[in-house]
């Protein structure tokens, strides 16, 4: 009986051991971890999970880019999306000044896993509760999407 309780103390003690190791440590690795709580690291919180993984290089506004990225929306976006009212999916006029051009793409490119794993996304599937679907799209026709936002706020 003693012997028990004796054990029982000893592996008490050393849970508290580890356990206070651990909290003096954490602000240390809170640092040094590219991760963060939910499993994604400080520039997927910012920029979305999927194939951006870099900030992207933006430069003056393409125009013949924005053209054929607004035929894209037209033809594959508009089902859900509207500029300026909320729609299947969120109103996109303003997209740029909620979401990094990153985010966007990501978005465009992986909506499977952005609705599963980012926090943000998660959100509006809460609110809108339809999931917004993979159109296919190439990385290029997202970037003319992309340049076309870009143009909605000049
Ligand atoms: C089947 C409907 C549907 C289609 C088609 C669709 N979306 Fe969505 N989209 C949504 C919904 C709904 C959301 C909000 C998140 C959710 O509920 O999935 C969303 C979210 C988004 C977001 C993130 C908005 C934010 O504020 O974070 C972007 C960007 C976006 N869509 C762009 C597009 C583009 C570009 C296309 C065309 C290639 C497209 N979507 C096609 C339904 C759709």
């Amino acid at each position: 009986m003693t012997k028990k309780l004796f054990g029982t103390v000893v592996i008490a003690a050393f849970i508290l051991v580890i356990g206070c190791g651990q909290n003096t440590d954490s602000p240390e690795a809170d640092k040094t971890s590219t991760k963060t709580e939910n499993g994604l690291s400080a520039f997927e919180v910012e920029n979305g999970i999927g194939p951006v993984d870099a900030k992207l290089q933006l430069g003056a506004l393409d125009k013949t880019l924005a053209a054929s990225g607004e035929k894209i929306f037209v033809e594959k976006c508009s089902a859900c999306h509207k500029l300026d009212e909320r729609y299947v999916g969120p109103a996109q006029r303003d997209i740029l000044q909620r979401r990094t051009p990153e985010y966007v793409i990501n978005m465009i490119l992986n909506p499977d896993e952005m609705l599963k794993r980012h926090p943000e996304a998660k959100k509006m599937l809460a609110e809108y509760l339809t999931p917004m679907t993979n159109q296919n799209i190439s990385m290029d026709d997202a970037r003319a999407l992309l340049e076309y936002f870009r143009s909605l706020n000049k």
